[in-house]
């Protein structure tokens, strides 16, 4: 949302803590865990019909939420390690899921996503890869530029690694295993 400045101060949460969200089929939020509550640092009253970019951080870079979205609206789930920012500065690390939810008929009503807590080792290797996405995408004034040449970049690291976006998340937990 671009009113909270970062303050660099880092937050965490304990290894068997859920942050639990769901929204709209538009990404507003619609419900929030005490988890999600406390780390972010925000007023449930606050939270509750705002954009889940509410929480944006700045050195995430548009790329990877392109794929989320891509990703969804394929109706697939996506893991992904997040930045987030909190209502007071401080930024905490995620490992995400995100899915859609299905009605009985299979329509998406919706998404819902859980956060645990991620593996030190991958949150640096992700930290050096986002700031160069970050970069490439600073390289260019128009969003859709800047997000074709980060997607690009993304692309020849994963290639590169020989590995899809999903392998590059799997690969740097401690269970190493595949969702
Ligand atoms: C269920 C769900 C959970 C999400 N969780 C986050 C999150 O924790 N942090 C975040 O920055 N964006 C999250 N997003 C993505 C945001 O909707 C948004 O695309 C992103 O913050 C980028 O915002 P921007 O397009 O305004 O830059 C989530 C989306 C959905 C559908």
């Amino acid at each position: 949302m671009g009113h909270v400045t970062p303050s660099g101060v880092e937050r965490t949460f304990d290894t068997d803590e859920l942050i639990v969200s769901k929204t709209d089929t538009k990404g507003v939020i619609t419900y929030a865990n005490e988890v999600f509550v406390r780390l972010s640092a925000y007023p449930e009253s606050e939270v509750i019909g705002k954009p889940h970019n509410l929480i944006r951080h700045p050195d995430m870079p548009r790329c990877v939420f392109k794929l989320l979205w891509d990703t969804l609206k394929d109706r697939q789930e996506i893991f992904a390690y997040i930045v987030n920012l909190a209502g007071d500065g401080a930024h905490y690390w995620v490992l995400a899921h995100v899915t859609p939810s299905f009605d009985a008929n299979g329509q998406v009503v919706g998404y819902h996503s859980n956060r645990r807590l991620p593996d030190r080792d991958a949150v640096a290797a992700t930290t050096a890869l986002y700031a160069d996405l970050c970069a490439a995408e600073r390289r260019h004034s128009r969003p859709a530029d800047a997000i074709e040449a980060s997607t690009a970049l993304l692309d020849r690291r994963l290639a590169e690694r020989g590995q899809t976006f999903d392998q590059f998340v799997w690969s740097m937990t401690s269970e190493g295993v595949s969702a």
